[in-house]
């Protein structure tokens, strides 16, 4: 095996959005959630990541660059992530260029990872969930990884929870999973893409800063100190999956809108009990739900389905293409562009619309 040659794969996953929220874990190092998520994959053309990997002997030491600036990979979960590939790594070989890579070789080996999102990092949408997905997704095709994409969720979930459910398009489920190891904690697909191809989703970026609190540390101060996580994990979410499992089934927008925006206000509702708490929405998300809410109501029937993460940013729903353009007409009106209305951008469908975020 000569010193010059460099094999290479590319992947690229969009990112997701909960309409059930996964906020809580019940063991932070392999990440095991409180409670089962579901979440919509958005069209990998909007809010993606491209992510390339490669492996070379001359390679001497595992490195990785994101959006062209190198991070380190010294942290728990890409180390995770890396360990639970290398295990699982077999033999490759490509004919052609004279390479062959037998399954103990790839302890040895080391790779370099170069990853870009597809929208402005500014802009307060980076998700380490496209971006984990991505690299284990890249990282199993180099090192071909037998696993399923189930499995290999399994993966992506060590290096950010709602990165698992990355790995499917259409409407995905997390399970929450009950072993100990967490093997059982993965994400399926509950119907692909096509099933519901009538939703459209605006996004509203209400603001591109960097967000105070961050998932990771805001979920574990919550299950420190709210009790209504408890009741939320216990007695919500278990039943709310099984009508949102249904409301997709059917493509039942009204039970869908319904459920979506509770979760989210239950989400940030616990966010509030915690102690400190957490204050995620700003007042242009409250305005944006009153809004939506009102125009709801005088509809008769929801037209458009809100919720928010971890940021006063609105992921925005809605039942078709019609409702979005209302939608879109909407919030120009309330929150034009170039005003003081607090909103840095739209990102819509296969449209972006975006202020200088400076
Ligand atoms: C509010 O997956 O970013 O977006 O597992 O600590 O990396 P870690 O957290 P992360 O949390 C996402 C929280 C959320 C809800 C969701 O996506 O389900």
């Amino acid at each position: 095996m000569g010193e010059k040659w460099v094999l290479m794969k590319t992947a690229q996953t969009p990112t997701n959005i909960a309409v059930i929220k996964y906020w809580g874990k019940r063991d932070e190092s392999l990440i095991l959630p409180v409670n089962d998520s579901i979440s919509v994959t958005l069209d990998p053309s909007h809010l993606c990541t491209t992510t390339t990997v490669a492996v070379s002997p001359a390679f001497h030491q595992d490195r990785m660059w994101l959006n062209g600036k190198e991070i380190s990979l010294s942290g728990g979960r890409y180390q995770n992530c890396l360990r639970e590939l290398r295990r699982r790594a077999c033999e490759v070989e490509d004919k052609e260029k004279g390479i062959k890579i037998e399954k103990k070789d790839w302890e040895k080996l080391h790779l370099h990872i170069a990853s870009y999102n597809n929208f402005p990092t500014a802009a307060g949408l980076a998700s380490s969930a496209a971006g984990f997905a991505c690299l284990v997704f890249a990282l199993a095709k180099l090192m071909n990884v037998k696993e399923d994409d189930s499995q290999l969720s399994a993966i992506a979930r060590q290096g950010s929870g709602s990165a698992c459910r990355s790995l499917f398009g259409g409407f995905v489920k997390w399970i929450m999973g009950k072993e100990e190891d967490g093997s059982d904690s993965v994400a399926v697909q509950l119907v692909d893409e096509k099933h519901w191809d009538d939703l459209f989703i605006v996004i509203a970026v209400v603001s591109s800063r960097q967000k105070e609190t961050s998932s990771t540390s805001g979920m574990r101060e919550t299950v420190q100190t709210s009790l209504l996580l408890q009741h939320r994990a216990k007695e919500v979410v278990p039943k709310r999956t099984l009508q949102m499992e249904e409301a997709i089934k059917h493509r039942d927008f009204a039970s869908f809108a319904q459920l979506t925006c509770a979760d989210s206000n239950q989400f940030h509702a616990v966010c509030l009990d915690t102690s400190p708490p957490i204050f995620y929405m700003n007042d242009t998300s409250h305005k944006i739900i009153s809004c939506v809410e009102k125009w709801n109501r005088s509809e008769g029937s929801p037209q458009v389905a809100y919720t928010f993460d971890a940021g006063p940013n609105a992921v925005l729903i809605a039942r078709n293409r019609k409702a979005a353009a209302q939608l879109l007409q909407r919030l120009l009106f309330h929150f034009p562009p170039n005003s003081d209305s607090d909103l840095d951008s739209y990102v819509i469908g296969d449209k972006s619309i975006l202020k200088d975020a400076g």
